[in-house]
């Protein structure tokens, strides 16, 4: 059974279809109405369409701003019942009766939580991640959220940066993909349809180039590496009719992005002629006098304005300043009408001027059983099995003894940005593996109370117990606090005596399963030698318990793949599967440990790897273990040789070689070996993610054209270079055999 293709052109195809079908949903006639409006209005009145406010409750300070059109948009009001009433100060008593937008982070779901995104990007799998939106979209806006703050399409390459937990992992590819079909699911075909919201590709850009993956840090990106990892799924979210951006916290190159109009003007508007809202991330304009790049608020004001940031949000500094900046000349009134343009279209193009009011008939209207069936089967899918020694799915037990920090931990199996969830909605691993194999048969002992818990005392107790059991499971792994926004980590082992605690299970002499659940890539070189598997699940959300007991009971077979790069220690962070290939590679290394005494000052080589860590990841991008194997054969091209303007077919054939029906990833992998400028060793083009039964074969097609193939140079131009190209097709980017050769003449 093939579940889905990604062919990336025809992805694009598609979401610009249906959204640029949308841009002017409302009847081509919305452009005239937002001038009429517009007309109208008084600056103080455009101003105030520009200022968006965090607001909670219905209060005097908040019904005056409404009324006296202060204000554009609100985040954070969840209730339907506020938004009805604030919504009907502005419809009604405000004097333009120009609605009101309320947003909200909703990033994995809002009381249906689904697995943190880079747990979705696990998957492989986008019409998961299209259908977690739209379960996502439809809880929300039945609470009256018409804007997510989401998807984030930040590229992320190193593992201490806590925010990896809300992209879509390592890969410009993947994340495009990923970020793609969260836009379709929330946005669906037409965004004045109710059960939609208006999506907001984020955070522009660069941001998950901070340095050290300390956030908010500055990055420093050279254009064709911008242009080729960081700014490729910011460009399809655009290309696809996102109705919303966000600019990140970041500078980049020493100007902030809420400042940077190389980004907002040339590139988002000019270069790819975007249409939507901008909004800037929560007082980022203001930010940019610690940035050292404003004098004061008002300075901020002005770069912010005629850098092209549409909306303000929480920073105060278009309500304070637009209006004397645009008496004084600083900031075009033009300037003014555009960002007020932006923000009518989209108050048209989510229907607000026709149907404002939530619907109190079907207001919050959560966890219908299909919602919850579609956060299962995404978390089930989300899962890594990365070592195995055969010890799973688990056979012949009897007796579980469940234990760890996260076998039972209702709030920290969400993760991050759940503003809204309701913890005793989880369903944890230990009451699924209750209900699965009896509550008389699992035996649970915490040992440890949460991830940080240093406290070993309850470590032999919990020992002598696990002796009763026939198998240990132990989860394990990161508290939700522990990523996401400003929770970076310098280092990335798991907290607190977890690893201490592992060697005293090792010690019980039961097979010993090691599940971690996190935000990010652990290193987890010890933990691999302890354990009999480890099983690998980024925070799975309300539905991570059932999720995880139906995969190691073999109900469900484990077919995730990494979406980012699991370094063996921190140590060699930024670590990624596309890195350049230097001018000395590694073919064999001399680890630390092997050494000799007095070796001489070149015996080691001379090329280029740790010494106390080589040079892979512990496991690599694309990587994952089934219940079953698979084998790959010989890619066959259409074609060895192409135009700049051809393309080729490859094909390769896939074939499952164990004993039960399982999921696999075909990927499809080049390298330019010569260019212009230095290369990846490898780059994802393209993959597809198949079911087979045990003994079947299937042949997976890609189209690969030499466009696929173009890169940026230092001029900032975009090439495809004649030459010799190397391709793979395989299940993970580790890339074991020969490449097939072709040439682009
Ligand atoms: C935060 C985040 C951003 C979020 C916004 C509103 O600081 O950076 O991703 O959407 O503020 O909560």
């Amino acid at each position: 059974m093939k579940l889905y293709k990604i062919a990336y052109k025809s992805l694009i195809a598609a979401a610009m279809m249906c959204a640029a079908g949308t841009v002017h949903a409302a009847g081509d006639d919305t452009e005239a109405r937002i001038e009429n409006l517009l007309s109208q209005m008084t600056l103080q009145e455009k101003v105030g369409q520009l200022n968006q406010l965090s607001g909670y409750g219905y209060h005097q300070a908040m019904v005056d701003a409404v009324r006296g059109g202060a204000v554009g948009s609100l985040l954070n009001e969840v209730n339907p019942e506020v938004v009805n009433a604030l919504q009907r100060e502005a419809v009604e008593n405000s004097r333009l009766h120009i609605p009101l937008i309320f947003a909200r982070d909703v990033i994995h779901g809002f009381k249906t939580i689904f697995p943190i995104p880079v747990g979705q990007s696990a998957t492989w799998n986008p019409s998961l991640v299209e259908e977690g939106s739209r379960v996502a979209a439809a809880e929300a806006s039945s609470a009256g959220v018409r804007w997510t703050f989401s998807p984030m399409v930040d590229i992320a390459r190193d593992a201490r940066w806590g925010r990896l937990a809300e992209g879509y992992g390592e890969d410009p590819y993947l994340t495009t993909v990923m970020g793609l079909a969260a836009v379709r699911g929330y946005q669906g075909d037409d965004l004045s349809k109710p059960g939609t919201m208006a999506a907001c590709v984020k955070h522009f850009c660069g941001y998950g180039a901070s340095e050290g993956g300390r956030d908010y840090n500055t990055t420093w990106i050279p254009e064709p590496l911008l242009r080729d990892v960081y700014l490729p799924p910011f460009k399809a979210g655009a290309e696809a009719g996102a109705a919303t951006f966000m600019c990140s916290f970041n500078d980049i190159n020493g100007v902030p992005s809420s400042g940077n109009a190389f980004l907002l003007r040339d590139v988002l508007r000019g270069e790819w002629g975007w249409d939507g809202l901008l909004v800037s991330d929560w007082n980022s304009i203001g930010e940019m006098v610690a940035h050292g790049y404003a004098a004061d608020k008002r300075h901020a004001a002005a770069l912010g304005a005629n850098a092209g940031v549409d909306v303000d949000m929480e920073a105060h500094a278009y309500s304070d300043n637009l209006v004397s900046l645009v008496e004084n000349g600083t900031v075009p009134v033009s300037v003014i009408d555009d960002m007020v343009r932006n923000v009518l279209r989209l108050k048209f193009r989510l229907g607000l001027f026709d149907n404002p009011y939530v619907d109190m008939a079907t207001a919050n209207r959560f966890y219908e059983p299909a919602s919850l069936d579609a956060a299962r089967r995404t978390a089930e899918e989300s899962a890594v099995l990365l070592t195995n020694n055969g010890v799973l799915p688990l056979k012949n037990v009897k007796k579980i003894f469940v234990t760890g920090p996260m076998a039972d931990a209702k709030h920290d199996q969400n993760g991050t940005w759940c503003f809204d969830m309701e913890k005793d909605r989880t369903v944890t691993p230990l009451e699924a593996l209750r209900e699965m194999y009896g509550a008389d048969n699992v035996i649970y002992m915490p040992g440890l109370a949460y991830s940080r818990d240093r406290d070993t005392s309850h470590f032999d107790d919990a020992v002598a117990a696990a002796k009763a059991a026939d198998v240990i499971l132990y989860f394990g792994g990161e508290e939700a606090v522990l990523s996401g926004e400003a929770h970076s980590r310098a280092d990335i082992s798991l907290p607190g005596a977890q690893t201490a605690y592992l060697r005293a299970l090792k010690a019980a002499g039961r097979p010993l399963v090691t599940v971690v659940i996190a935000g990010r890539p652990i290193t987890l070189p010890e933990e691999k030698e302890l354990s009999d598997a480890i099983l690998f699940m980024f925070h799975p959300g309300t539905m991570g318990g059932p999720a995880l007991a139906n995969v190691l009971s073999g109900k469900a077979v484990p077919g995730g793949k990494l979406p980012i790069s699991f370094p063996r220690m921190v140590g060699q962070v930024p670590m990624y599967y596309a890195h350049k290939n230097t001018g000395r590679p590694t073919f064999e290394m001399t680890l630390i440990d092997d050494i000799p005494l007095e070796a001489g000052q070149t015996s080691t080589g001379c090329t280029s790897y740790w010494l106390d860590a080589g040079l892979d990841p512990l496991f690599p991008f694309g990587y994952g273990l089934s219940y079953t194997t698979f084998e790959y054969g010989v890619p066959e091209l259409s074609a060895t040789e192409i135009g700049t303007d051809g393309s080729l077919t490859v094909s390769c054939t896939v074939t499952n070689t164990g004993s039960v029906t399982a999921t696999d990833v075909a990927q499809l992998y080049v390298r330019d070996p010569v260019a212009s400028l230095a290369r990846p060793v490898k780059e994802l083009k393209g993959f597809e993610k198949l079911s087979l039964a045990p003994g079947e074969s299937r042949t997976v097609t890609f189209t690969l054209a030499a466009d696929d193939l173009a890169f940026h140079n230092l001029r900032g131009e975009r090439v495809v270079e004649p030459g010799d190209f190397h391709l793979w097709v395989d299940n993970s980017s580790a890339c074991t055999k020969q490449p097939i050769t072709f040439k682009v003449k």
